[in-house]
């Protein structure tokens, strides 16, 4: 009998212990397809064990397929041993294309410097999770759930839950955006907006032209679409005009991509009489703009500053891209796209292609979490507190870091132009110190901002702020003194 030198051990569940002694059983070929297992009453007998556990263990390899009972005749084996030894080996390495490999050559999380325990990591500027509204939140979570859970786990529609869409429409149109002949697709965040619209608007060798230093992520994606980066350097104020005309009369870029409120990585907010410039360029050479508007919503700084988008009052020449990875929760990968109606009408079909939809649940939480007025509420509690943890981090690096100039006035983030000194020579000291952040060029398309530094401070306490900007300071002098 298959069990009768079986020993039961105390580490597993016993049900598990007898599906894996059956499984075995059939891979050594002690056990043949079509042979008869002992009764569940015979079992519990020999093993001593309760007949319960083994009729679940019966179960669930009936379950599985591998055992079959037939009424009054008893449990057989309904499955053979695999008996090849399986090896087709293919060498992937060789057949992925291009844009895997792209993708993969641009990935910095995998060539960074690791993170270890008990560091102070600058890098991020990821929001800070100990003030997010769990409670609130969860009360969302409920509501929602209660009422419409059924039909949320379902699938839903391409464009978004229709809610969220319509909550988010009248947001755009508060900030002044004429939203009459527009439309809005949600996506999962401003990143697969931006590789969406990539993927249906340009083709590979199209110029696109933005902002430098501009996000990682951004280059990133437009690099691995094969796009042709026209960059146009910044000044204090933002994109510098002068470049901007030249960039589209001689290189007629398919789109103009640009992050004008707190830009990453230099904080800058680009003024309203500055957005206006811009926006009249593109309208001279007719090239669409693509707005990032992540970071809007946190403008502490100063008051409110209208979207380019909405500038184009009558035209459809601005697409709008939103997020609420920064102002709310990231990992509920939600954003969205605010463009011309049948523009929206061609990305729902691609983001059907591509995914389907984004999650309706979490889109339908989020709606309940935003219209019950927490979102407000949360809003004004975080730009407080990021505006005085900005002005802590700003004190500090103007104390202790020697620096040519500081770029911006705010975000999450401050970005320092060093006087020569490397930012990466500057990290790997700071690494052996216990203090890691961005080095400047990764924002960079071309060889540029190599003595540049981005400080991320959204999620350090203000004791580690201090602590960490100190060691980054007394590393900056030490490597002056060599230069
Ligand atoms: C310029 C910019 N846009 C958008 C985002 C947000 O991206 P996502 O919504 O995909 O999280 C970030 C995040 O760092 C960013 O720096």
């Amino acid at each position: 009998m298959i069990f009768s030198s079986f020993e039961i051990s105390s580490e597993q569940k016993i049900n598990v212990q007898i599906e894996n002694h059956i499984k075995e059983g059939i891979e050594k070929g002690i056990l043949q397809k079509g042979d008869k297992l002992p009764s569940t009453r015979e079992i519990s007998k020999v093993l001593n064990v309760s007949r319960n556990c083994v009729i679940i263990a019966y179960e669930n390899l009936e379950n599985l397929g591998i055992i079959k009972s037939l009424r009054g005749k008893g449990t057989f084996v309904s499955t053979e041993a695999n008996t090849i030894d399986g090896d087709l080996t293919i060498s992937w390495s060789h057949m992925v294309n291009d844009y895997g490999n792209s993708c993969r050559d641009l990935d910095i999380i995998k060539t960074e410097l690791p993170w270890k325990r008990g560091m102070i990591s600058f890098k991020s500027i990821a929001p800070d999770e100990s003030l997010f509204d769990i409670e609130e939140f969860k009360r969302s979570f409920l509501n929602i759930f209660s009422t419409e859970g059924d039909k949320l786990l379902n699938y839903g529609y391409a464009k978004g839950y229709k809610p969220l869409i319509e909550y988010i429409k009248k947001y755009m149109e508060d900030k002044g955006i004429n939203v009459d002949q527009k439309d809005v697709l949600i996506t999962n965040g401003f990143t697969e907006g931006f590789d969406i619209l990539l993927s249906t608007l340009t083709k590979r060798g199209d110029i696109i032209a933005c902002e430098e230093p501009t996000h990682n992520t951004a280059i990133k994606i437009m690099k691995s679409h094969g796009l042709n980066i026209a960059s146009v350097p910044m000044n204090f104020d933002g994109i510098d005009i002068d470049l901007l005309e030249k960039t589209l009369k001689e290189k007629s870029p398919k789109v103009l991509y640009l992050i004008p409120s707190y830009h990453n990585p230099t904080g800058i907010v680009m003024r309203g009489e500055k957005r206006q410039k811009v926006y009249k360029l593109c309208e001279r050479y007719k090239v669409p703009i693509l707005e990032d508007g992540f970071n809007e919503e946190l403008l502490y700084s100063s008051s409110h500053v209208a979207p380019i988008a909405s500038l184009c009052v009558k035209g459809n020449g601005v697409i709008y891209v939103g997020s609420f990875s920064k102002v709310l929760f990231p990992g509920l990968r939600i954003g969205w796209i605010l463009a011309d109606k049948n523009l929206i009408d061609t990305l729902e079909s691609v983001k059907r292609a591509r995914t389907i939809h984004s999650s309706f649940l979490d889109q339908a939480i989020l709606y309940n979490y935003m219209e019950s007025g927490a979102f407000t509420r949360y809003m004004k509690k975080i730009r407080k507190h990021y505006r005085d943890k900005y002005n802590f981090t700003l004190q500090q690096v103007k104390m202790y870091i020697p620096y040519e100039y500081i770029w911006g006035e705010g975000g999450l983030h401050i970005f320092i132009k060093l006087e020569g000194v490397s930012g990466r020579e500057v990290l790997k000291s700071c690494y052996n110190k216990g203090v890691v952040f961005m080095p400047g060029d990764i924002f960079y398309n071309e060889d540029n901002g190599s003595d540049t530094i981005r400080i991320g401070f959204s999620r350090v306490t203000k004791e580690d702020i201090e602590k960490g900007i100190k060691i980054i300071g007394d590393v900056v002098k030490e490597l002056s003194y060599k230069i």
